[in-house]
């Protein structure tokens, strides 16, 4: 089993493009099925669970070629409408191909998307928002049978008890089935949202609004190929500055938008940073020992995002100065806490609260990547930490970091990935 081996205290410098963003394009993958014929998507990240999507749009009947960082989807002879347990247990965030399915043929059938690392992850409000477009949807021993099509299925109000960004997404992809006018209220407003709009107009849909709490969708038309962009990883570029942040340096990362960030880089400066913004780049300087900062509170966007929680936390943890930490979406999402105290990190949990004491200067452990998030977490505290440090478990951040080691030490890191 292989783990990056990081040497601590190395000062970052220099530029970085980041890569697209996995939490826009796989459902923008998913979308793909929406169109008989074949869709061409840049700037897509080589992820595991980028590759996990694409065999499963295989598996339905599609063509899936990569070239490069270019993904060209074929949806034109799509065969089948069922996702077989092992591919969805593979990736959980599957559930993303029910709307895309019932609008293109009418039928899906998948197996419950079972929990994770971050705990319990309910679908409740993407069925209530499917059966509200009129889909019947079965629950049988663990399986979901879905049947959209017909009369029944057509747009209406969707109301979001919580702006989920899986639900508002599925709904958009459903709704494109559905003829008539649906609304979505409530809808989760992250950029990745908007992202897939734009994706969707691109294909000759009719949704506005996304990025607003209503969005939009005028269904029934039919789509046709469009090539598109996906938008830089803004938890990615979070992760880069929160690794120079810890160990010092000065860095650039280019290729996103920084106002995708704000909340990340407001936290950042209050530690004591120095960001300068552009219109698609974010450069931070650090120098001293991160200060303690006013509560950190997860919420949907445009407030703190809970992808970033892991990733700061280890950057304040081998600080100076406290700061609250409170976790508000994910019930199991401080997985990492346990591995940044073998680093010396002095962290209290009570509940949904985190206090982060920091100590000045964490030291290198073995430690074993918890999540996606956790994992990356401790790569940023081993960048600032005093010796060697062992992150092991490295299956869960290859599934939403590219290169992460080969691109730090473009940066001027000590990390390199032994067996
Ligand atoms: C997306 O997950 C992201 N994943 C997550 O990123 C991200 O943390 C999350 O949004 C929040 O921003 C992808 O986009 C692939 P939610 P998603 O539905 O859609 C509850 C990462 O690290 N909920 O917005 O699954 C849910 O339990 C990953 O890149 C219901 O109760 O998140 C959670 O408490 C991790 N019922 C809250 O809503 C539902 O039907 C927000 O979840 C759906 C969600």
């Amino acid at each position: 089993m292989s783990c990056y081996e990081i040497t601590g205290g190395q000062a970052l410098s220099g530029s970085l493009a980041i890569h697209g963003a996995k939490n826009s394009v796989l459902p923008i993958l998913a979308a793909c099925l929406l169109v008989p014929g074949q869709c061409v998507l840049h700037n897509c990240p080589d992820l595991s669970d980028v590759s996990a999507t694409l065999d499963i749009l295989r598996l339905l009947g599609c063509r899936a070629d990569r070239e490069g960082d270019t993904i060209a989807i074929d949806a034109s002879a799509l065969s089948r409408s069922d996702i077989p347990d092992h591919l969805m247990r593979e990736m959980r965030s599957s559930v993303i191909f029910l709307g895309a399915l019932l609008a293109r043929i009418g039928t899906a059938e998948l197996s419950y998307p079972g929990g994770c690392e971050l705990g319990p992850r309910p679908i409740d409000l993407h069925l209530s928002a499917l059966r509200a477009l009129g889909a019947e949807i079965l629950e049988e021993q663990g399986a979901l049978v879905c049947r959209g099509g017909g009369k029944r299925f057509r747009g209406r109000e969707i109301c979001l008890s919580v702006p989920s960004v899986g639900a508002t997404e599925n709904a958009m992809l459903a709704a494109c089935g559905c003829p008539g006018l649906t609304t979505i209220v409530g809808a989760a407003q992250e950029p990745e949202i908007v992202d897939l709009q734009n994706f969707l107009q691109a294909a000759g849909a009719q949704v506005t609004g996304a990025g607003t709490p209503t969005v939009a969708i005028q269904g029934g038309r039919a789509l046709h190929p469009a090539e598109y962009a996906v938008m830089g990883d803004r938890i990615a570029a979070a992760t880069y500055l929160c690794g120079c942040a810890a160990a010092g340096g000065e860095i650039e990362v280019t290729g996103l938008a920084p106002d995708t960030l704000t909340a990340v880089l407001a936290c950042l400066k209050e530690a004591g940073c120095n960001l300068h913004t552009g219109p698609n780049r974010v450069a931070l300087a650090s120098s001293a020992p991160l200060r303690g900062i006013s509560p950190v509170r997860t919420a949907p966007y445009p407030s703190f995002p809970t992808d970033a929680q892991a990733i700061l936390m280890a950057a304040l943890a081998g600080g100076e100065g406290a700061t609250l930490f409170v976790e508000n979406i994910f019930d199991s999402r401080y997985r990492h806490v346990d591995e940044l105290r073998r680093m010396g990190a002095d962290i209290q949990i009570a509940g949904r609260a985190a206090m982060v004491s920091g100590v000045g200067r964490l030291h290198g452990a073995a430690v074993r990547s918890t999540d996606l998030r956790g994992g990356a977490a401790l790569v940023v505290a081993a960048l600032g930490a005093e010796g060697v440090s062992q992150v092991s478990e490295l299956r869960h951040i290859k599934r939403g970091y590219q290169a992460l080691d080969k691109n730090l030490r473009s940066l001027g890191a000590d990390i390199r990935e032994v067996p």
